[in-house]
């Protein structure tokens, strides 16, 4: 299985810490905020534009060219909040995604060549299905003209098309799709919320503010192989408790990538004026349990610095990684032609104002930085 990267995400979060009354109680100045957090939050797509498709198809490796930013303006609502009488309050995070043509680097009707995903899905899909199904599968995909890359619009791509192999696959293969009608990359994430969280309020027990107590009404995940990789720790990830210090061990649960991540403190900055604490992944992120043991849970692995999804992807075989393979082997950056790692530009970071009593309520907020990379196995 070669792994060809094509595509990385960047989610800019901003987060603001009212200075007054952090906890969460629906008397409070701060609920509102809390409730929508009143600071732009921005998500950055990057494509990867496949030069020589057909090459590839005879043997020679991938050519890729970086596309986009394309800018989405992400605009998050917690509803169905309920305030449970344990110090917890419970609710769903809608999130909704609007472009943004003048902080984009070209248009959601670009076009851009891509591996065909439905196509590589459904074939690793049906490595152990019968012989005859194989068959079925091959013949719809000649019949319908479907080949190993695509050509489409970002929009296509990311919020999804219409495919008449999606309908002969609900027919004959149900179940296997997660899907009814579109595929895209995000073509379910559009005003849908990222699971019922359960946090502390921090009402009665301020140690415990923020931190998520369950999430889909679970203290514990069960995608993985290990109890410690299972785990839910830390907050939801857009605030923590106030008064920081550089000792803090930086820990949410990422729904996105299906598990709890920690970041470490890498220094003090600043962001128009406001003073942020950087905290950045551990090389160790994403590496394979026998580079780093602590992290076999998440395995069956391949080469370090990919995670494996497929046991929370409806069995999708899908990779997480940094953006460029950043702080991966090196041999799967050189599986491809046009990647190039660097810290700058691709490692995981997140800023935090280190809120002080003193600091007056922040609206414009300090832009923290999620960038999650995805890689997807192709052959
Ligand atoms: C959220 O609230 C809506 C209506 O207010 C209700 O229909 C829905 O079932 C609730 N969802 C959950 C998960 O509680
Ligand atoms: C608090 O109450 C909610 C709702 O009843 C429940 O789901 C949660 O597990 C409780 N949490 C704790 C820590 O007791
Ligand atoms: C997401 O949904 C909102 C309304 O629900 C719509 O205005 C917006 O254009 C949609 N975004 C995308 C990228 O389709
Ligand atoms: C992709 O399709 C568009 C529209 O049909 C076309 O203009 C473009 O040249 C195609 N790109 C490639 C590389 O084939
Ligand atoms: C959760 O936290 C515990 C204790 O700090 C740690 O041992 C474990 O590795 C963490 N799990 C994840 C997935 O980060
Ligand atoms: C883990 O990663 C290392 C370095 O990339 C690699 O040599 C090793 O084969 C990988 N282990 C597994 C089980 O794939
Ligand atoms: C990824 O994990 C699943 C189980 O969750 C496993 O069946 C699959 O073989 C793994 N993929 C690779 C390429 O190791």
């Amino acid at each position: 299985t070669l792994l060809i990267f094509f595509f990385c995400v960047c989610v800019c979060m901003c987060v603001s810490f009212p200075s007054q009354n952090v906890r969460v109680d629906p008397n409070s100045l701060s609920f509102e905020m809390w409730k929508q957090i009143p600071v732009p939050f921005y998500m950055s797509v990057y494509l990867f534009h496949v030069l020589n498709s057909e090459e590839v198809m005879k043997g020679e490796k991938p050519s890729l060219q970086e596309r986009g930013p394309y800018v989405y303006r992400e605009y998050r609502e917690k509803r169905n909040i309920t305030f449970n009488d344990n110090d917890t309050v419970s609710f769903l995070e809608y999130r909704t995604f609007v472009f943004q043509p003048q902080m984009s680097h070209g248009l959601e009707t670009d076009y851009i060549v891509m591996p065909n995903i439905l196509v590589l899905v459904s074939s690793v899909m049906m490595e152990h299905r019968p012989m005859s199904m194989k068959l079925l599968m091959s013949l719809s995909f000649s019949m319908f003209g479907q080949r190993a890359f695509m050509n489409r619009t970002v929009g296509e791509i990311m919020w999804g098309y219409r495919d008449p192999l999606i309908d002969l696959l609900n027919k004959y293969f149900p179940n296997m799709l997660p899907f009814k009608d579109k595929f895209g990359l995000f073509s379910q994430l559009n005003d849908s919320n990222s699971g019922l969280f359960t946090v502390f309020t921090g009402v009665k027990d301020f140690s415990k503010i923020h931190l998520v107590d369950k999430w889909n009404g679970k203290s514990k995940l069960n995608f993985w192989n290990s109890d410690q990789c299972n785990m839910i720790n830390g907050t939801a990830g857009q605030m923590w408790a106030p008064f920081m210090t550089p000792e803090y061990n930086l820990q949410f649960y990422s729904p996105e990538a299906c598990r709890s991540l920690s970041f470490e403190y890498e220094k003090s900055g600043e962001f128009k004026g406001i003073p942020t604490y950087r905290f950045v992944a551990p090389n160790t992120i994403f590496a394979n349990g026998s580079v780093y043991p602590p992290n076999e849970g998440f395995c069956p692995c391949l080469k370090s610095g990919i995670q494996n999804m497929s046991s929370c992807q409806l069995s999708a075989p899908l990779f997480l990684s940094q953006p460029h393979f950043y702080n991966a082997d090196p041999e799967l950056v050189e599986s491809v032609i046009g990647l190039h790692p660097s810290k700058e530009e691709h490692s995981l970071f997140l800023e935090v104002h280190p809120v002080s009593q003193r600091t007056p309520p922040e609206r414009e907020g300090v832009p923290g930085h999620v960038v999650l990379g995805r890689a997807l196995p192709a052959r």
